[in-house]
């Protein structure tokens, strides 16, 4: 078999702090090869160095038997590379078609931009991809999982010889998942040789010939996927004694009979009916249902946002008008929104102001604010969540997907709500990360508060939950209680109406 890419040698560092040693990649021709690791092991990195957006310190790139070196990514994209970005490479203000068409726009023959042709590619690429929404649509408007689309479509507009998919299914559901596997086997038949980037690991066999394994900015192994098995992979990822069965274990302090969040007749903007439910305190709810269900919708309006909410919310034996996110929050409701970077972190500031962002009253003494209480707190919650980066005072868009993820949970843990909504909490989080998050959410219930979860993974949610409502077009068709739900199976069933 002929390598279509070879990268030997390549190292990288930033601010003196190695990131890639010595990272050696192989990328047979037509096929799939995936890349994994923990959070920041250096996956996104050597990536964006393939594809000219990091300049490497060291190492040999060879593509087609030609050494390369592209200093940019258009330079990287007219030799055949394309990426689908783990952070989205989306402008918000713009519409799906021209973010899709954005830097290749197609023109007519007098030189004008034709709008028709590119509606028209654009919508038949979407509907290829299982979805729906109207290629005029404008991206901000779109909720994550559908910006992820557009992401591919776009990367699928051009013709790729390497295609790398940075966790292009955080926030899909397993039907989406499934439509997009269709479209990676169709592109493999093409000849079109591609990087898999993933956290999911049932995901990692399913789709990938080889597989090639980071730790700390180190290759540890490379295989072809038939001589691996997940527990293999999870092995080679944590190293020596990670890896905490991601497993239902009975709660310390199981849920009480009094209710901690009441909901009766709630309008939510965008769906249906009304809806009503009821949370004990202590106890932890999933919302299982498809993209598009109206899960994010339901977690938006008891948070203040979103449109005005008709019906009657109690918290704690106390009736609540929650009509902006100040109401919530003072209330004791806090939310971690599925998008971390429009919603859920100021990029631009630092981890240690990130983190503190919610609960700065807390710190305040007189006028000025007790920093070092402050970074005391900070601290300790990047220890608990054991978030990768060389300094609290480092800009949190430096850090990896994964890392930033943990701070936005830090966060919203740090202002010690009564209830925790949770939208999509362990997108982009590896899989030790992932027991560590369980285990602090079943902390937070069993000290009496309350949690509701969505996850498009269902086997998070059947090992973290009491109870788990079934959401399909914005109706809760279903509650099952923990003891019912045998098997996945039975969930991905429910949801499917
Ligand atoms: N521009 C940058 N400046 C400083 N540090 C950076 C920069 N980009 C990445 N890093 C650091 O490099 C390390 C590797 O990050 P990278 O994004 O490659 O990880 P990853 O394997 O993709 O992780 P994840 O699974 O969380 O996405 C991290 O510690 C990150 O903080
Ligand atoms: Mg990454």
């Amino acid at each position: 078999m002929e390598f279509i890419l070879e990268m030997k040698g390549m190292c990288k560092s930033f601010n003196g702090v190695p990131v890639l040693n010595n990272v050696d990649f192989f990328l047979n021709k037509g096929q799939v090869h995936s890349l994994v690791g923990g959070n920041g092991a250096g996956k996104s990195t050597l990536m964006k160095i393939l594809t000219g957006v990091y300049t490497k310190d060291n190492g040999q790139i060879t593509l087609a038997g030609r050494l390369v070196n592209f200093r940019s990514y258009r330079e990287a994209g007219k030799n055949g590379l394309r990426m689908i970005f783990q952070e989205l490479s989306l402008v918000r203000t713009l519409t799906v078609y021209e973010n899709i068409f954005l830097n290749h726009e197609k023109i007519n023959r007098s030189g004008l931009l034709n709008k028709t042709k590119m509606i028209a590619k654009a919508q038949e690429l979407l509907h290829s991809l299982g979805v729906d929404f109207s290629a005029k649509a404008t991206v901000g408007s779109l909720n994550v999982g559908n910006c992820q689309m557009v992401e591919i479509a776009k990367a699928l507009s051009m013709d790729a010889k390497i295609l790398i998919l940075d966790e292009p299914t955080a926030s899909l559901s397993d039907n989406e998942v499934q439509v997009l596997f269709k479209t990676i086997r169709g592109l493999k038949e093409q000849g079109v040789s591609m990087i898999y980037i993933s956290h999911r690991m049932n995901e990692i066999l399913e789709i990938s010939d080889a597989v090639t394994i980071m730790r700390d900015g180190r290759v540890v192994t490379s295989e072809k996927s038939e001589h691996l098995t997940i527990r293999d992979i999870i092995g080679y990822m944590l190293g020596e004694g990670g890896g905490k069965n991601f497993a239902w274990v009975p709660r310390k302090n199981p849920p009480t009979d009094s209710a901690m969040l009441k909901v009766e007749n709630l309008k939510v903007k965008g769906l249906p009916e009304a809806l009503s439910f009821e949370i004990k305190k202590g106890e932890i709810v999933g919302i299982a249902g498809l993209m598009g269900s109206g899960r994010t919708e339901i977690l938006q309006s008891l948070f203040g946002l979103g449109g005005y909410i008709s019906g009657k919310v109690t918290l704690d034996g106390k009736v609540i008008s929650v009509r902006k996110v100040k109401d919530a929050i003072k209330s004791g409701i806090a939310l971690v929104p599925e998008d971390r970077r429009t919603q859920g972190l100021v990029l631009q500031h630092t981890v240690k102001q990130n983190t503190m962002l919610p609960v700065l009253n807390k710190f305040k003494s007189w006028i000025t604010i007790d920093e070092k209480q402050g970074e005391a707190m900070v601290k300790e919650k990047v220890q608990a969540l054991n978030v990768k980066t060389d300094s609290i005072h480092k800009i949190i868009s430096f850090l990896s997907g994964g890392n930033q993820q943990k701070i936005v949970i830090a966060k919203w843990l740090a202002s010690e709500p009564k209830v925790l909504l949770l939208d999509e909490p362990t997108a982009g989080i590896d899989i030790g990360a992932k027991s560590e998050i369980t285990e602090i959410i079943r902390n937070f219930a069993d000290s009496g508060n309350s949690v509701l979860i969505v996850s498009s993974e269902l086997a998070e949610l059947m090992v973290v939950c009491d109870r788990i409502f079934v959401l399909c077009k914005g109706r809760i068709t279903a509650q099952l209680n923990r003891e019912e739900i045998k098997t996945e199976e039975v969930l991905q069933h429910a949801i499917q109406g």
